[in-house]
């Protein structure tokens, strides 16, 4: 299964993504391309240390969200890529990604959600309003992507507790660790059931 990654920032999750592959967790998993909004971001270091391709395509090198949102697209497809992961990637997709893109998307983020997501919930602002909300537990959701911010439907929840007294950066350290897990198991599944041989076509009997 050919990987597409996209990502904004620090990468931690690429890196743990690109580990399972090195150390043969994932031997169905191909990364064949990573793409970042920015440039100069830690996750470009991460690719191009490990010697994955990688593009930068920023919002200021098009007219505009949506001509930048088609040639994300275009260059997954490009890339042959089935599924694309966005790994911290902080860009809405817009209707001309999904046009320009037929594989599969699948999001990551750092909370239950619907609890916590939306508009403005990055980083540790996630963390943040989890403590603030005195919810009782927290967690890590991998989600399809759709046109709706955070809204796809879940493919996996895990489920932390929140710890009496901790801090907004202590309870990020430990969900950011669950993600880097989860998000190989949800990969290790996805690419074993996407590169099953399709089964034989059944013969009608006489
Ligand atoms: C992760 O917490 C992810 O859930 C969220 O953005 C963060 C990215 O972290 N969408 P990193 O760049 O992988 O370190």
């Amino acid at each position: 299964m050919r990987l597409g990654i996209l990502v904004s920032g620090r990468g931690s999750n690429l890196d743990a993504v690109l580990d399972a592959v090195a150390d043969g967790r994932l031997p169905d998993v191909e990364p064949a391309l990573v793409i970042a909004n920015r440039h100069g971001v830690r996750a470009l270091e991460v690719a191009a240390r490990r010697g994955v391709r990688w593009r930068v395509l920023a919002r200021t090198d098009f007219p505009d969200a949506d001509a930048r949102d088609a040639a994300v697209g275009a260059a997954l497809e490009e890339a042959g890529c089935a599924l694309a992961l966005l790994a911290g990637y902080d860009q809405l997709l817009g209707p001309p990604y999904f046009e320009a893109y037929t594989g599969r998307t699948i999001n990551l983020h750092p909370s239950l959600l619907p609890r916590h997501g939306g508009w403005g919930m990055t980083g540790l602002a996630v963390h943040a309003s989890v403590l603030a909300s005195g919810d009782a537990e927290t967690g890590v959701t991998i989600h399809d992507v759709t046109e709706e911010l955070d809204a796809g439907p879940p493919i996996v929840q895990v489920r932390i507790p929140v710890e009496a007294g901790e801090s907004v950066s202590e309870l990020a350290d430990r969900v950011l660790a669950v993600e880097h897990r989860t998000v190989v198991e949800v990969l290790a599944r996805l690419s074993a059931s996407m590169s099953a041989a399709p089964p034989a076509p059944i013969r009608a009997r006489r």
